[in-house]
């Protein structure tokens, strides 16, 4: 295969851990970054660098490092604001992650702090998720209508693995307060129609939340041309530390939702019985936030842009193609989720007949070091709407290779050698 300015050798030496060997001499085929990435050297010497120079706390130190540590926190929002198109720095709040983010969001909905109209949930009133869902955009929804009353309904997903629109107008109704469901599916790859859900959304007056956990870090996503109302993602999945997540929320809905957490740094001023609050997005960060954190998510996000967004989408569409092919032609293996590449990102989920996906998994790091994740992947309601009770997963980024996808293909067949 050829790449034109894609480098992926040259990018694959940024990344530490891409060169080490296994136990045993295997080399490492790491086929699981829709679980987690790797990390580049310069991310981490970023996060090494603050540590050794630049720390102390945020917003609070009125002393030398102070002011180098806040002005690099604020900074790597500025950054993260400019990659995903937001019109404001202070429609990107830092959460711990794309979990907390969507709680976030759940919380503010039927809460007796919030009095703005469209965050008042009781019962008759409908939540709107989909059965591809990760539990982190299910269980917040649950959590809520078990606290309201209201009710939580699902989009269907199709046998390809599509969100399921046919019943669109009568799902999405004058009842549904917000629509939450996934930019990119963390099983099926299957890349959603955000612009038809949101129509029909803005015709009832409703909200719309993503889950971009899977697409913010592989695709070019710009919030403004979406158009939705709130979009939650996480660092590690694009190439930053852990601990560091993203909620980004147009302003005029996250100056009128209630603080999540209560603490230092989020208030305006304190009294004995009563608070007053700061400013978006500084309300939504109580506490000493994950400063390093957030510092190295801005080198992911340097980095990233450094490669080029549109540059990465192309590398994993052709390794999506590779490997649809490769594994669409595997005796007996079933593919879960769209079998071509169109609106589709890099993920292919499948089960081989006769061996359970943990049995594979297994199987694959032993033999060949090659790394992917077994199991429901934090999906079970669609893995029972599929029949079944695990995949194995490939979940493939801009440092992977048709090879790898070839050394994936070959354990494979020595799976079906042992178990045949
Ligand atoms: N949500 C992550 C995954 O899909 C953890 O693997």
């Amino acid at each position: 295969m050829t790449y034109s300015t894609f480098d992926v050798e040259r990018i694959r030496k940024d990344f530490p851990i891409l060169s080490r060997e296994l136990p045993g001499g295997r080399p490492l085929v790491y086929l699981d970054s829709g679980n987690s990435s790797q990390k580049p050297a310069q991310v981490i010497n970023t996060m090494r660098d603050h540590l050794e120079q630049h720390y102390s706390n945020v917003g609070r130190a009125l002393h030398a490092l102070g002011s180098e540590s806040t002005e690099a926190y604020e900074g790597a929002r500025d950054k993260v604001a400019a990659f995903i198109g937001a019109p404001s720095r202070d429609e990107v709040v830092f959460t711990k992650n794309a979990s907390e983010a969507l709680n976030l969001v759940a919380y503010s909905f039927g809460n007796p702090a919030c009095d703005d109209e469209r965050f008042r949930l009781g019962p008759g009133d409908e939540i709107v998720i989909s059965e591809m869902e990760h539990h982190s955009n299910i269980v917040p929804w649950q959590l809520l209508v078990q606290r309201t009353g209201a009710t939580l309904r699902w989009f269907p997903v199709t046998d390809e693995g599509r969100l399921d629109l046919s019943g669109l107008d009568e799902l999405v109704n004058e009842r549904t307060k917000i629509v939450s469901i996934a930019h990119q599916s963390n099983v099926l790859g299957t890349v959603n129609p955000v612009a038809d859900v949101l129509a029909r959304a803005r015709q009832v007056g409703a909200l719309m939340m993503l889950d971009a956990s899977q697409s913010v870090p592989h695709r070019p996503v710009d919030v403004t041309a979406l158009g939705v109302d709130f979009v939650a993602f996480t660092g590690h999945k694009m190439l930053g530390p852990s601990g560091i997540g993203v909620l980004w929320g147009r302003y005029d809905l996250l100056s009128a939702m209630p603080p999540f957490l209560g603490g230092g740094e989020m208030i305006e001023a304190v009294w004995m019985d009563h608070s007053t609050y700061a400013p978006v997005p500084h309300k939504f960060e109580a506490g000493t936030p994950p400063i390093v954190e957030a510092i190295g998510l801005g080198a992911a996000v340097d980095y990233l842009t450094s490669i080029g967004m549109e540059e990465i989408q192309r590398h994993e569409h052709e390794l999506t193609v590779y490997a649809l092919k490769a594994l669409g032609e595997f005796p007996g293996l079933r593919i879960i989720g769209p079998t071509t590449a169109e609106d589709r990102g890099g993920i292919v989920s499948f089960t081989i007949p006769d061996v359970h996906p943990h049995d594979v998994g297994q199987i694959l790091d032993d033999t060949f070091g090659v790394a992917v994740r077994v199991g429901h992947h934090c999906a079970r309601p669609l893995h029972l709407r599929f029949g079944i009770p695990a995949t194995t997963r490939a979940s493939f980024y801009l440092y992977n290779t048709t090879d790898e996808i070839d050394a994936l293909v070959r354990g494979l067949h020595h799976v079906q050698k042992v178990f045949g």
